[in-house]
């Protein structure tokens, strides 16, 4: 082997090995269509809607009670639309349910989010969201 095709074999391994670390990680960016909740996670998501959110924002999430707004469809998705899965995660985590915030864990507002995300019809992947603001901060909403 000439010294050039040693080096090109080697340059063409790292570039190869380091597009695979980036997908292992997950950390790429990415949007609420690529498959970002898995449907066992959305299962769990829904089961809190009913006990925890329902209440307010019904249980087909329109909305309604209490001056809450819809959780599915176009208005829901124009309002968010730009930004991330993050930003959501962080207002519900702050602010709801708002008659008592802060009650749940990290844990059970990422699987709220995945049914949320399922119930606008957004795909299911594998894999669970994640449930810190810094990693959904990488998933991008868009209608
Ligand atoms: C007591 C009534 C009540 C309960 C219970 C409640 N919410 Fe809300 N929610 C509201 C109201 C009112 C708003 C609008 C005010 C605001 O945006 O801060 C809102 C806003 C939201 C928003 C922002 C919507 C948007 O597009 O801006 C999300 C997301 C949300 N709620 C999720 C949840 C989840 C998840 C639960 C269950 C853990 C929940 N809420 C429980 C009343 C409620």
């Amino acid at each position: 082997m000439s010294l050039k095709a040693v080096v090109v074999t080697a340059f063409v391994s790292v570039v190869s090995f380091s597009t695979m670390a980036t997908a292992a990680d997950g950390a790429e960016p990415r949007s609420v269509k690529s498959g970002v909740y898995s449907a066992a996670q959305a299962k769990r998501g829904e089961d809190l809607i009913y006990l925890e959110c329902a209440k307010c924002h019904s249980a087909t999430l329109l909305g309604g009670e209490n001056n809450s707004p819809p959780l599915v469809g176009a208005p829901f998705q124009d309002r968010w639309k730009g930004k991330t899965l993050g930003e959501l995660f962080t207002k519900m985590v702050t602010t709801m349910p708002s008659d008592d915030p802060g009650r749940l864990s990290k844990r059970e507002f990422a699987d709220l989010l995945a049914y949320i995300l399922l119930a606008n019809k957004y795909p299911a992947g594998t894999t669970d969201l994640p449930a810190t603001p810094e990693a959904l901060a990488l998933i991008t909403i868009e209608p």
